[in-house]
């Protein structure tokens, strides 16, 4: 008997990840679970706390790097209907975290109601987008959140509003807790305008950044700071198009490192690595990833 023997509509042994993130790289999970429901979601966790099993979230895989070797743990995904509801409120809307952000920025633009828009074209869930603290030049995903629903390491559903989810730049203090669902603030306006800066935001990153379709996970480190991108100081090393194997360093936008086919994340892991050491070799400047490696 395994530990998930009864719950084999939800949790399947030994699952490939690499179709499961936007690298298509890395190996399986000892177990991927996608439970029907939060009851389920709240099962799943008491059982591997008791068994001692590591536990991962994954949203839409957009942000996340898996070793060769996979993961040996448990991996969470809320890919099931109960976890993709999208409400409309008087002031905003009630999303669940399984929910696809290209989707929802979408919906709430055609629906003329503003304040995601400054995500456009950034991939993720919504559970994704929370934790991480998605975002860019033109804004961020804590902006427009009211409250949170989380389920902590113990199974206990908990709600937070933003001030207590240590929001920062590109991160939250979630914790070992798992986003289900969240409020949005969202305001009213003129959906005609909103259309507009919706395309003038997607516009502004399909031109600078390498095309959805490859393989990559967005911007591999944090800017150091306001004034100073990753992007830039990467460029400015004369790393771009820099190769390892089948990764390389976008000739586009430095920040991103796309995969060839073919490729493996010891190739990717590598030129991390390598960008890594030629600009605190060249400028002082260590950086932080943005990326998960798992
Ligand atoms: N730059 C270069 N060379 C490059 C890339 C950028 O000189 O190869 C310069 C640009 O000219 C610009 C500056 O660096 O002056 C910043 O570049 P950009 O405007 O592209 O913004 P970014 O800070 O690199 C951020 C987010 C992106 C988000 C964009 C647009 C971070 C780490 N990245 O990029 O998010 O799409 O703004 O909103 O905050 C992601 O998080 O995965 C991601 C792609």
């Amino acid at each position: 008997m395994t530990l998930f023997d009864d719950l084999r509509d939800c949790c399947r042994p030994n699952v490939p990840l690499a179709p499961l993130t936007w690298f298509h790289l890395g190996g399986p999970a000892r177990w991927l679970i996608e439970p029907r429901d939060e009851p389920q979601l709240i099962t799943v966790l008491h059982r591997a706390r008791e068994a001692g099993l590591p536990v991962r979230f994954l949203g839409l895989g957009a942000n996340v790097l898996v070793r060769d070797a996979g993961v040996d743990g448990a991996v969470i995904r809320l890919a099931a209907p109960a976890f993709q509801q999208l409400e409309w409120t008087t002031d905003g809307a009630r999303v669940g975290a399984g929910v696809h952000l290209t989707k929802l920025v979408r919906a709430c633009v055609h629906a003329g109601r503003a304040g995601l828009e400054v995500i456009a074209g950034i991939p993720g869930t919504v559970g994704g987008g929370i934790r991480m603290n998605c975002g860019g030049r033109f804004g961020q995903m804590s902006d427009s959140i009211r409250r949170v629903r989380l389920i902590d390491r113990d199974g206990r559903v908990v709600e937070r509003r933003r001030d207590e989810l240590g929001f920062g730049y590109r991160k939250s203090q979630l914790g070992d807790a798992m986003v289900v669902s969240a409020e949005i603030e969202l305001r009213p306006t003129d959906s005609r305008a909103l259309v507009e800066r919706f395309k003038e935001i997607w516009l502004a990153k399909s031109r600078s950044q390498p095309a959805l379709e490859q393989q990559s996970a967005g911007c591999i480190f944090k800017n150091p700071d306001p004034q100073r991108f990753a992007g830039r100081l990467i460029d400015e090393c004369g790393l771009k198009g820099r190769r390892i194997g089948a990764a390389e360093v976008s000739p586009i936008h430095a920040n991103f490192i796309v995969a060839h086919p073919g490729g493996r994340a010891a190739d990717v892991i590598a030129l991390i690595e390598h960008v890594e050491e030629q600009v605190y070799s060249r400028t002082g400047v260590r950086l932080e990833r943005e990326v998960e490696v798992w």
